[in-house]
């Protein structure tokens, strides 16, 4: 294998305990922007579980060491080095002090200690708590930690770290000082501090026990009327974690503190929550419905994380999917009760469709490309490039099938049982799938090959209906295809899979399901088949008539299916099925089809026709007014450009671009008088309101006015568009607008009216970051022609003011929009695209590795791609692969061409 040439990797199967266990921290910080003094001290033992060391190997990085004492008297034997400090011949039990000196101001990494906006923050996960100061920087070393923070007053009036404020106080020379402890014991990925000059908002509710908690959401004063929303999604976090959970928070005091410069999107440090800003501030000016939806689930996320990650914490980082996995499927169903409640299975299917959307355009992807590995990898050599969507989302799914096996109840069973035993440890995988194994009485040794095999499963029915004996059998097959290679040699055998089935009769009713040797039929009419072999075959008695198969329901596993339905068979369940994701999931299949035959004729230059029956089927949905607005949007909207090419044989984006055009224009044409009513309709006059409800015909009506801007003569969309942009009360609408606006034009190189919105747009939102984020990614993102191709727009506007590469929310806007959702423009023939890419992550790297890897993988799939496209991507990887200098970028780019 490629891992044994490449020096560094780090495997699962070395995992040994530490040779030294530290029990308490006491960290004070002087915080000044270049030259920040860290003292820390230590109370530090030998672990009686680890093999015997004489020497205490701590981690540190880019620290300038300055001293080091044992019970109180300077030791001599201290040595720093690249990657840490080393101390000789230690004692069994002692307390070390130790001081060293970073540069805040200077870090662009935004790992460790950081400057941003003047204020300072720090981000530890995963390991960058030794970019503050030297340690054991590995989670299976808890310690309880004091901070004490001392800055000047004026420059830094509010100083916060984890856990309860102890005391605070003025110092001389016009400094002052706050003192905290976190009660819990902690891994050092979890500390944090922030000082700066910051603002509250604050709230005061009592938990389920009755003791009154303090919440805070910190932002700069300008920020302050964006907050509610964040305030109300923490405050419905703390709520549903108690009633469906019953976890209760268990400081007196939880902050929240929003940063502009930050690398993901949030971290869950204790008691002090430190958010990208994108990811707190909203207002209905400002922020998207998307964004209000988003601002809910990562609050409840890092907030959930308080539980799944931080009282049971991982042993070590290849645990990874222990907290983020679980925690995903925690944020994704509180979600989806916010919306839904527990029994609205419409408005629950809403947030499923869109949770399978992500893991299916983005993991399946991830899973078929060189960067493939388990939920629980086995070896990595950059931990940044392993918070993947393999270890969250398909983490997550892995998580599901535990409740969907046991139901809501056997799965609570489970959770409190992994409390009970694993409170205030740092555990594995196999301890969470023990506890829910244990809890609900039920062997689940086979189970764990979700955690040890990487690829996505497929899974082949084949169908049989005997008349005479009214009996169907429903035979399913197991495998992985034509797997990626890096994820081949991780299969050892068939997985349980709970594959939940449901039958549907001529009327499009289910039928009732009673399966062979069973005395009578279940009361539900889905039921969930225990798929243990490669191959089974389960036959279902009393089956008056043939069937048709609604398979997978609710997405039961994270897995391919492969049935045979006719075009026809499609359009019945978009039309019947009683599980409304299998109703999304049957015309997303019917679109697939045809798009992707679609995509085969425009890449050899046939001439595009679509049948009128297709047209007919999503007409039947656009005009059926007893589905859900959201629900219809979710179903109107067409499989992505990037998932269709990834469906291909060969991926060819061009053609896929002119086959989904193809067919938008084909329905925007055909249903023209439809899609007009529907924008009309579906207005929301008056104040805006953020329900999901509200959302769903704001999401509808803007579905109509994109299919509108597809229309031969756009005359009238650019109209309703621009008065649609001119009216807005809301951000949701406004961008949809100038949007519509720049893809009517696109065609034509340009237009007045959407010149005009996005100039007006920037001068608006000037002094709102977040929103001019959106006008870069929508410049970014839009329909580019032959004469105006995207790359020019968007190398112009590399040079704009308010461009800065050091801002990664900033360089997403541009740079990510680009090269990772707009396929057509990105993958020009000329290769424009890639050169463009290749200069960005090379200047990335310089400044922030973990974000400079991001981008780096957007080439990760290049052999997938037709020949041309294929030479021009490995030019570019071979280019970054000669320049680059972090171990981030390395490792991906050595990987995709390895
Ligand atoms: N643990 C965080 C979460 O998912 C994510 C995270 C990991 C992170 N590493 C990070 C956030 C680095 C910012 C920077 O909730
Ligand atoms: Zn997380």
């Amino acid at each position: 294998m490629a891992d044994t040439a490449t020096p560094n990797v780090i495997r699962r199967a070395d995992y040994a305990p530490p040779a030294f266990l530290i029990d308490t921290v006491a960290l004070e910080f002087d915080l000044v922007p270049e030259r920040t003094v860290v003292r820390n001290t230590m109370r530090v033992r030998r672990n009686p579980d680890a093999s015997h060391a004489s020497n205490l190997e701590l981690m540190g990085e880019q620290l300038e060491f300055v001293s080091a004492a044992i019970d109180g008297a300077a030791f001599a034997n201290a040595h720093a080095h690249e990657h840490g400090l080393t101390l000789d011949n230690v004692p069994d039990n002692f307390e070390l002090t130790l001081t060293s000196i970073c540069n805040p101001a200077e870090n662009t990494t935004l790992s460790g200690l950081y400057v941003s906006g003047g204020n300072f923050f720090t981000q530890c996960e995963a390991e960058g708590f030794r970019r503050i100061t030297y340690f054991l920087d590995r989670p299976d070393v808890m310690a309880t930690f004091t901070v004490t923070l001392r800055a000047s007053k004026a420059d830094y009036p509010v100083l916060l770290s984890n856990g309860n404020l102890l005391e605070e106080g003025d110092l001389p020379d016009g400094r002052h000082f706050a003192r905290w402890e976190d009660p819990f014991r902690k891994p050092s990925y979890l500390f944090a501090l922030v000082a700066g000059k910051l603002v509250a908002l604050e709230e005061r509710v009592k938990s389920g026990s009755g003791k009154e908690k303090l919440l805070q959401v910190w932002v700069e004063p300008h920020d302050l009327d964006k907050t509610r929303h964040a305030m109300d999604s923490l405050i419905n976090s703390i709520r549903w974690d108690e009633a469906r959970f019953g976890l209760e928070l268990d400081l007196d005091r939880f902050m929240i503190v929003a940063v502009s410069d930050f690398n993901m999107g949030a971290m869950e440090n204790k008691g002090l929550n430190i958010f990208n800003t994108k990811y707190v501030l909203a207002n209905p000016e400002t922020a998207t419905d998307t964004d209000f939806a988003n601002i809910e689930a990562v609050v409840g996320h890092e907030y959930f994380h308080n539980w799944t990650g931080n009282r049971v914490t991982c042993r070590d980082w290849f645990q990874l999917s222990l907290k983020e996995g679980l925690t995903v499927f925690r944020d994704q169903e509180f979600s989806a009760d916010m919306a839904g409640g527990a029994t609205d299975e419409a408005a629950r299917a809403t947030k499923r469709i869109e949770d399978v959307r992500v893991l299916r355009q983005m993991q399946f992807a991830e899973d078929a490309g060189p960067m493939a590995h388990p939920v629980r990898p086995e070896s990595y050599v950059e931990i940044n490039n392993f918070y993947t969507m393999t270890v969250y989302e398909k983490g997550s799914e892995v998580v599901r099938m535990y409740q969907t096996l046991f139901g809501r109840d056997g799965f609570r069973k489970g959770m409190d049982l992994y409390f009970k035993r694993h409170d205030g440890q740092a555990v594995t995988c196999d301890d969470f799938r023990h506890a829910l194994a244990d809890a609900n009485g039920r062997d689940l040794a086979q189970f764990e090959r979700w955690y040890s095999q990487a690829g996505t499963p497929r899974v082949s029915v084949r169908t049989k209906y005997d008349a005479a004996q009214q009996r169907y059998s429903v035979t399913l097959t197991q495998g992985y295809g034509d797997a990626a290679p890096a994820a081949r040699e991780t299969q050892k055998g068939p997985l349980l899979i709970p594959f939940a089935i449901g039958l549907i009769g001529k009327d499009g009713a289910d039928l009732p399901l009673q399966l062979e040797g069973e005395t009578k039929a279940s009361n539900s009419t889905t039921r969930v088949l225990d798929f243990t072999q490669t191959e089974q075959t389960f036959t279902f008695v009393n089956v008056a008539q043939e069937p048709l198969p609604s398979l997978l329901r609710n997405f039961s596993a994270p897995v391919i299916v492969e049935y045979d339905y006719s075009a026809d068979q499609l359009a019945f369940l978009l039309a019947h099925d009683s599980d409304p994701f299998n109703r999304w999931e049957a015309g997303q299949r019917l679109a697939t089809r045809e798009l992707l035959t679609l995509a085969g004729r425009a890449a050899t230059g046939v001439p595009l026709q679509l049948d009128d029956s297709v047209v007919a089927a999503f007409a039947r949905v656009l005009t059926d007014e007893s589905l859900s607005p959201s629900f219809r949007e979710l179903a109107l909207m067409l499989p992505s450009e990037a998932y269709l090419a990834e469906q291909m044989a060969e991926s060819n984006p061009a053609a896929v671009h002119a086959a989904r055009q193809f067919v938008r224009k084909r329905l925007a044409n055909a249903l023209r008088k439809d899609w007009l009513a529907v924008h009309e309709k579906h207005r929301t006059p008056g104040a805006y309101e953020a329900t999901p409800e509200a959302a769903g015909h704001r999401a509808l009506k803007n579905l109509a006015l994109s299919y509108l801007a597809e229309l031969d003569d756009p005359a009238e969309a650019v109209r309703l568009a621009s008065a649609q942009y001119d009216a807005a009360n809301n951000m949701t609408d406004r961008s949809a607008a100038l949007s519509a606006l720049l893809n009517a034009a696109a065609a034509n190189g340009g237009s007045v009216e959407a010149q005009q919105a996005l100039d007006d747009f920037y001068r608006r939102f000037e002094k709102e970051p977040l929103v001019i984020d959106k006008w870069f990614a929508l410049q970014a993102t839009q329909r580019g022609s032959a004469q105006r191709p995207v790359i020019e727009i968007v190398r112009k506007l590399m040079a704009h003011p308010a461009f800065n590469l050091k801002n990664p929310n900033r360089a997403r806007s541009l740079i990510f929009s680009f090269c990772a959702a707009n396929p057509a423009q990105f993958h020009a023939e000329d290769g424009s695209g890639y050169a463009f890419w290749a200069d960005q992550v090379i200047a990335l790297d310089a400044i922030n590795p973990q974000v400079a890897a991001r981008l780096a993988r957007s080439l990760e799939l290049w052999r997938r791609f037709t020949p041309t496209l294929r030479d021009g991507m490995r030019a570019a990887l071979e280019k970054v692969a000669s320049q680059v200098k972090s171990r981030d970028v390395r490792e991906i780019v050595e990987k995709a061409l390895a």
